[in-house]
């Protein structure tokens, strides 16, 4: 984790608790006598989301619609922490995040972290509607947060990023598998891993949209990059984040044909290893 990640230590639970008593519920101790809650049950994850966010973040009422992504927060910061070492932190900062989500994460972190002016973008209207609503509970997430709806499927930017607007960087999160299929049995592995056994539930958080686009991430990222090519003097950086390191040889050739300068940033979240790539257009 990035040195300045909050969540660099195990979990407080007992603090957790007593900020949100509801996660009371889905703490128990594990055999190496750790206090701790079952990561593949999606409720427990949300009460654990709620607990932090109310902690360390200052917002009381954060929710998601049933079965919407429920996002791992200490990752999410880290993602955060490594593009604020990108910038030049002295003036006002505005982000974009591209695919916001219904959980509004990244917006939120970055403002009740760094003060950051950010806009999120989706094309779920579900996503939209509640990433609006998470705003609504806080003054300060109202005040630096904007929620704009992308129309069309095809475009990242176009629609969004209005004539003349400077934006400091662009994020994204963006749905990495190629099909339903595919986004399936993804999930599984995922819950397999966590209990080290094979579970019947398909209790992972995340709707179809959120978690898989025709070509996966590749295709997703390269329409990315492409599309950057249109609004290289309105962006200081694009980032994304690649959860495939496959897929980085193709983005590197996208981004040289683009004639973007570029450079991938690691990072190591306990036994997970996860990367973003970040570009530039420097005359
Ligand atoms: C993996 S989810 C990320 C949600 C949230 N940012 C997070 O990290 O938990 C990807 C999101 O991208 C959105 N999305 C897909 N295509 C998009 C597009 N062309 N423009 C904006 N958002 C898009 C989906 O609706 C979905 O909410």
């Amino acid at each position: 984790m990035h040195a300045n990640n909050i969540h660099n230590g195990s979990y407080d639970f007992e603090t957790l608790i007593k900020t949100h008593t509801p996660l009371e519920n889905f703490v128990f101790v594990n055999n190496f006598s750790t206090k701790t809650i079952d990561f593949s049950n999606n409720l427990a994850v949300l009460h654990l989301n709620k607990a932090l966010l109310k902690h360390y973040y200052q917002v009381t009422d954060w929710n998601i619609p049933n079965g919407y992504l429920c996002p791992p927060i200490p990752g999410r910061a880290d993602y955060l922490h490594h593009i604020h070492d990108l910038l030049d932190t002295t003036k006002v900062i505005k982000g974009l995040d591209i695919g916001v989500g219904s959980n509004c994460i990244y917006p939120i972190l970055a403002s009740q972290l760094f003060d950051w002016k950010m806009v999120g973008a989706d094309i779920n209207e579900t996503a939209v509607n509640s990433a609006n609503e998470n705003i609504a509970t806080t003054k300060k997430l109202q005040e630096n947060i904007e929620i704009r709806h992308q129309q069309l499927n095809a475009n990242l930017f176009k629609g969004i990023i209005n004539t003349n607007e400077y934006f400091d960087f662009t994020m994204c999160n963006p749905p990495f598998h190629s099909s339903e299929k595919e986004a399936n049995t993804g999930s599984l592995r995922k819950v397999k891993n966590l209990d080290n056994q094979m579970s019947s539930k398909l209790n992972f958080g995340g709707q179809a949209n959120e978690l898989w686009c025709n070509g996966g991430e590749g295709l997703f990222i390269k329409r990315m990059i492409k599309q950057s090519c249109s609004f290289k003097k309105q962006v200081g950086w694009f980032t994304c984040l690649v959860s495939k390191s496959e897929n980085l040889k193709n983005i590197y050739k996208q981004l040289t044909k683009a004639g973007a300068t570029y450079k991938t940033i690691d990072m190591n979240q306990g036994n997970k290893k996860s990367r973003f790539v970040a570009w530039q257009f420097v005359d």
